[in-house]
């Protein structure tokens, strides 16, 4: 039987099963069902031993647990021929009685603006199997930062690439929204669990190839590069373990300034990348990586070495009290002491081929991620936009504020009008901007009846103020405005 016939017969007898994320989550209830999101297994073993005789007993404990179960259970759970297709996939190993799984196969939804998909994928079994710390080849399951990325994703490419596909969800998602996706890691066992993943989902319009970072792609553009690389600044010590899945063996982030580097070669005229990645020091460094390219630097944390040390010790399964995470934490502050490194940016980078601006932005709150691909997606084609219009034509537009945008007013008690105001939006990146008098009073006749300039000068007849002042004043705030989302230009009536 080939691959691609296992895959569908397993399916098939999964989904009948009722081994789907809402089956799963029905049967085991809210409580188990959350604490598997915080990786703890137990409460949904509870569940699992309870109900032995219903048949997702044997398949949540076998594929989403990862755990040993005897071969009749599964058989009756699957059928004969879906436990057979899991055999010949590679997915469980049976010796008769025991049916012993090999990898992990979840059943996970993702979702890009409104575009919600769910996939079976399947990944090396992980910290919910018991596995830890984790293997230096694992192969990662779907986790926060990847959902982040395909959240970041615009809503559709013709020709994608999914730069280090691992378990091959960001490449399951881009066949959602792409015509073509090329996926491609230096891993074969990465590439093996893409194509079982596909496979397992009747996805026929992705295609693996192995090698590193652009190697596989030499010569190719897109008009979509989506990549969550492997950017963990790691130590190139003995001590600090080197993950295949977060760590491609560079010295500090010369990694994500190689991919950045790379994307220009890659990108079609106005193809967007967007990724996800850890920096050194300043944010400029990446800005300055991006030749040849516009868009946005966001950094979403940023830590001191040793937070950062401590944050990717635990997440490899190390305790950072073990004395072997102590010893894996003083190389990790070596390494950045050797460097002078005083803090590292953690955030996403949103490209587009093109010269312009690269505008960074440290984002001190948390953001809604249902808002993030429409946002980039309009941010990109604002920015471009701008940079093509001088300022005598951005007087000429028609402007509207967004329906999202509210403005919020403080004033001390008795006072006669507002010390601060402030415009806030709901959607976008649910930004705050300070606002003054005039820039609040711009927005607020912002109804795409008048022209930017009409209005500034009426603004300034109002304030007895000089009006070139005011626009030189309010212009620059202006295209920000637009370019964060709070204004956009009035589109034309058909
Ligand atoms: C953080 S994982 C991301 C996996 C998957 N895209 C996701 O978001 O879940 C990074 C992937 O990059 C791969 N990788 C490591 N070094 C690489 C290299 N030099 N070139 C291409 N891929 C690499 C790893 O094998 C791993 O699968």
């Amino acid at each position: 039987m080939s691959k691609a016939h296992d895959a569908a017969a397993l399916s098939r007898c999964l989904a009948d099963a009722g081994y789907t994320r809402e089956g799963v989550s029905a049967f085991l209830g809210p409580i188990a069902w959350d604490a598997l999101a915080r990786v703890s297994p137990a409460p949904a073993k509870a569940i699992c031993e309870r109900e032995q005789a219903h048949p997702l007993s044997a398949l949540v404990r076998a594929f989403w647990l990862g755990q040993p179960v005897e071969a009749d259970a599964l058989a009756a759970a699957l059928t004969h021929a879906g436990a057979t297709a899991a055999e010949s996939l590679g997915l469980v190993a049976t010796d008769g009685e025991r049916a012993t799984p090999l990898v992990t196969l979840r059943s996970v939804s993702v979702s890009t603006g409104a575009r919600e998909h769910e996939f079976l994928v399947a990944s090396d079994r992980d910290e919910l199997c018991g596995v830890s710390p984790l293997p230096n080849h694992h192969v990662l399951g779907v986790g926060g930062s990847t959902r982040t990325l395909i959240s970041l994703l615009p809503d559709s490419a013709s020709r994608a690439l999914d730069l280090g596909c691992g378990c091959g969800i960001v490449a399951l998602q881009l066949s959602q929204l792409a015509d073509e996706v090329i996926a491609t890691d230096i891993s074969e066992r990465a590439l093996w669990f893409t194509g079982l993943s596909a496979a397992l989902n009747g996805i026929e319009s992705i295609e693996t190839r192995l090698g590193s970072l652009f190697d596989p792609v030499a010569d190719e553009r897109f008009d979509l590069i989506a990549s969550n690389p492997p950017f963990v600044i790691t130590p190139r010590s003995e001590e600090a373990a080197a993950y295949e899945y977060r760590d491609a063996g560079r010295t500090g982030d010369a990694l994500m300034l190689e991919v950045v580097e790379g994307l220009s070669r890659h990108l079609t005229p106005g193809g967007q990348a967007r990724m996800l990645g850890n920096w050194e020091g300043d944010v400029a460094r990446m800005q300055s990586a991006a030749v040849g390219l516009s868009g946005f630097v966001i950094e979403r944390e940023r830590l001191d070495p040793a937070r950062y040390a401590e944050l990717w010790i635990r997440d490899g399964g190390t305790p950072v009290t073990s004395s072997e995470g102590e010893s894996m934490l003083w190389a990790w502050l070596a390494d950045f002491a050797s460097r002078g490194t005083a803090s590292i940016g953690l955030g996403w980078v949103v490209l587009q081929e093109g010269n312009g601006p690269i505008e960074t932005e440290a984002l001190a709150h948390a953001v809604d991620p249902r808002w993030l691909s429409e946002h980039f997606t309009a941010a990109l084609a604002a920015q471009a936009a701008l940079t093509r219009i001088n300022d005598d034509s951005l007087a000429e537009l028609h402007l509207v504020v967004s329906s999202d945008v509210v403005e919020s007013r403080h004033a001390r008690p008795g006072a006669a009008g507002p010390n601060v105001i402030e415009l806030r939006q709901g959607g976008a990146l649910q930004r705050t901007l300070t606002a003054d008098t005039a820039l609040s009073a711009f927005v607020g006749v912002c109804d795409g009846e008048l022209a930017v300039g009409q209005i500034i000068h009426a603004l300034a007849a109002l304030l007895e103020v000089d009006a070139e002042a005011l626009l030189a004043q309010l212009l620059p705030q202006i295209r920000s405005a637009i370019v964060s989302g709070f204004l956009h230009v009035e589109e034309p009536t058909a």
